[in-house]
């Protein structure tokens, strides 16, 4: 309601937001993907949106419908979310919620792969660009604040602070994905806020009240 009255804490400022996971293709019928419903990020938007933020909302493809009312840009692969991002910039914070492929098949192939008597086909991968670690490192145009996500299965805080220095991010959101938490895939996150010298341990709720804490620290930042 603040950001359609054109109030709140982040008006005037842009923000940007990845979502969602990315689609490798294989060939024209097949690709590669992971569980991303893309819940935690749309929720980002809306509680960003809410607070009077411009919101940029680049987007694999999900499960859950983008926020309504912000800029919605529809993409496939982490090569068109990266060119995206690039696009999209610049802006006062940006965020990835995005659960970006690794990898990516080096050659898809522009046929349906077909069986055959001679065996399966042999893919040959290479490494997808890290759209945080490009944005974080920017020299000149880099947002005010960078946030990244990191889900881990084990040693969460100490991976992801790992993740945080290795990509020269400001901000870290880490959460812990191991089947026994029912996260993946949940309605719920229980997440730790990390910055260079500092952890925060946010206790289990709701995606959407994740995404209320954080937007309203993201304000309490750039103002
Ligand atoms: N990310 C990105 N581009 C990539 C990979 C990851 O922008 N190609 C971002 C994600 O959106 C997330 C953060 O980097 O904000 C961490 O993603 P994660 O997959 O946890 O990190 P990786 O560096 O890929 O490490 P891992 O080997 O644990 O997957
Ligand atoms: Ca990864």
């Amino acid at each position: 309601l603040e950001g359609a009255l054109g109030g709140g804490p982040l008006a005037g400022k842009r923000v940007l937001v990845t979502s969602g996971p990315t689609h490798e293709p294989i060939d024209p019928v097949r690709y590669i993907a992971n569980r991303s419903s893309g819940a935690q990020g749309t929720s980002l938007g809306v509680a960003l949106a809410a607070l009077g933020a411009e919101v940029v909302f680049v987007t694999g493809p999900a499960d859950v419908p983008p926020p309504a009312g912000v800029q919605v840009i529809k993409v496939q692969t982490a090569q068109q979310m990266l060119a995206a991002v690039q696009t999209a910039l610049p802006c006062d914070a940006a965020i990835f919620a995005a659960a970006v492929a690794d990898w990516r098949v080096a050659t898809a192939s522009d046929r349906k792969l077909k069986k055959t008597k001679d065996g399966m086909p042999e893919l040959e991968f290479v490494e997808n660009p890290d759209i945080l670690a490009t944005v974080s490192q920017m020299t000149t145009g880099r947002p005010g604040l960078v946030v990244g996500f990191a889900a881990e299965t084990n040693d969460v805080i100490e991976n992801a602070t790992a993740k945080l220095q290795r990509k020269g991010c400001d901000w870290i959101v880490a959460n812990d994905v191991s089947p026994e938490t029912g996260i993946m895939g949940g309605s719920e996150n229980a997440v730790h806020l990390i910055w260079d010298g500092g952890v925060e341990d946010w206790p289990r709720m709701g995606k959407d009240a994740v995404a209320q804490q954080l937007a309203g620290r993201i304000a309490a930042a750039l103002n």
